[in-house]
């Protein structure tokens, strides 16, 4: 725990490059908007006090990261932004008093992690401050890291106010720092606006510090470490370095099989159990967890959805949905907000769920609709089985008991029970309850007309 420190998450900014109606840093990069994922490297620091200041859309960035719950974080409002110095400005008088060092993270760099930020804060340690610098093969964009003589870190100048010589230097400010408290307070009430945009640069900061004799340490990182994201293009490469990440841990740490990382998407909060194997065209968002040993795709794409351990789910949409252990989903199923379908379950081709739960050992084969339905334990819902659950106006529910047998091309007229063991016959359509253990045949006879075919079409029959 570090209660002593505070970071200031930089997020007030509109992200004209993005050319965009949202805030920059709500737009997602593998299932986590840019300003969550610089959260979720503050979070394991144990951080006194984390300040998110907020400027574009400031109600909305606002809400996403107290969505994160980091403890001791708020936010502070940047009304208008006139450059990262001036957001600093607007945080630093939220910081509790027992604050003494303060980080400041740029809320647009995803690929951040905890390891680096201890490193800064390690290495800045007895320092007037320290920051994260990288060595870019193309730094365009970036302010560049100024030296002396002796190799100290004297400034930082943004490429827009460089010189030639100076947008030369390849060692970059990845907009990641922490000082000191007081020298970061004094300094940024020297900022000045002298720079081509007319705005008070936060970078400022570490050339103020280096006049006063308080250089500050550089720690270099990899590029891809800091790599801030100020367009689409660079969110999208972004979302695959993060993707790519992640695959890799849970195939080396957790131990999954990805047949094909390049057609796999999986999001960085999703979690996958040790011997699970996701297929080509596996697309996993928004926490879904898929437990040991199962089998997902090909082609399948789940949303916030719980796979239970040994099951499959092929070529397969879900969204809100909870498949138990060993069941059998697909291929072509849709399971939407709502479904459950209990351990040993078979949810076959073209079969559309929604509110509906299955218990233990239930199957739906194929070609069915079950929405707002009770489906008990070891139910056989045949082909071509609808739950007609809607009038026009408004949903009701189907129950199913336990061991019922639901015949083919049956319509399930809401609200209806189907009591434990109950068959209904094939083509029925059923609008009043049927009592455990009988046959619901609702149906009109066949009749046979000999000879009519023949006859319709003039042909003698002797
Ligand atoms: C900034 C740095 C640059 C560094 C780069 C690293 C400055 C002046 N420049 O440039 O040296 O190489 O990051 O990625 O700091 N923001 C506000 N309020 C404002 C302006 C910006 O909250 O008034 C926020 C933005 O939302 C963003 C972050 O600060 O999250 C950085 O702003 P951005 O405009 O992206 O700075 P860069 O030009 O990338
Ligand atoms: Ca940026």
């Amino acid at each position: 725990m570090r209660p002593a420190v505070a970071a200031i998450v930089l997020a007030a900014g509109q992200g004209t490059r993005f050319r965009s109606d949202l805030a920059k840093v709500l737009h997602r990069a593998a299932g986590r908007s840019l300003v969550g994922h610089v959260l979720e490297a503050v979070r394991p620091l144990g951080l006194g006090q984390v300040v998110v200041v907020v400027g574009h859309q400031a109600d909305d960035v606002a809400a996403e990261v107290a969505a994160a719950e980091v403890p001791g974080l708020t936010t502070v409002l940047q009304a208008e932004q006139l450059g990262t110095g001036h957001a600093v400005q607007q945080a630093v008088p939220a910081l509790r008093q027992e604050i003494e060092r303060v980080m400041i993270l740029n809320g647009d760099s995803p690929h951040l992690t905890t390891p680096w930020l201890e490193r800064l804060l390690e290495d800045a340690t007895g320092r007037g401050g320290g920051m994260l610098t990288a060595r870019m093969g193309d730094p365009t964009g970036y302010g560049r890291v100024l030296r002396d003589a002796e190799g100290t870190v004297s400034g930082i100048v943004e490429e827009r106010d460089a010189t030639p010589e100076q947008r030369r230097v390849t060692e970059i400010n990845a907009g990641m720092y922490v000082f000191e408290r007081g020298g970061l307070e004094a300094a940024l009430a020297g900022l000045r606006g002298d720079n081509e945009q007319g705005e008070l640069y936060l970078t400022d900061v570490v050339g103020a510090l280096a006049e006063q004799g308080r250089p500050v340490a550089a720690t270099a990182t990899p590029p891809e470490v800091v790599a801030g994201v100020n367009d689409r293009l660079q969110l999208a490469e972004a979302a695959a370095t993060l993707r790519r990440v992640h695959l890799r841990r849970l195939m080396t740490e957790v131990g999954v099989s990805v047949t094909d990382p390049a057609t796999t998407y999986v999001d960085v909060d999703v979690t996958v159990g040790r011997d699970a194997v996701l297929l080509p065209g596996t697309i996993l968002e928004e926490g879904t967890t898929v437990g040991p040993r199962a089998v997902v795709g090909p082609n399948s794409h789940l949303t916030r959805c719980r796979i239970g351990e040994g099951a499959t789910v092929h070529s397969t949409r879900a969204v809100d949905a909870e498949v138990g252990e060993g069941a059998s989903v697909g291929p072509f199923a849709h399971l939407r907000t709502g479904t459950r379908l209990g351990p040993a379950t078979k949810v076959g081709a073209y079969v559309e769920t929604k509110n509906a739960t299955l218990g233990a050992g239930s199957k739906a084969p194929h070609l069915a609709y079950l929405g707002d339905a009770t489906v008990g334990t070891d139910v056989n819902v045949a082909c071509g089985v609808i739950t007609v659950n809607y009038d026009g106006e408004t949903k009701s529910h189907t129950t199913i008991e336990d061991d019922a047998f639901v015949g083919c091309d049956t319509m399930l007229v809401a609200p209806v029970t189907i009591g434990r063991g109950a068959y209904t016959a094939a083509g029925s359509t059923i609008t009043d309850d049927v009592p455990p253990d009988a046959l619901a045949i609702a149906r009109s006879r066949q009749s046979v007309k000999d000879g009519w075919a023949a006859r319709h079409r003039g042909v003698s029959t002797t």
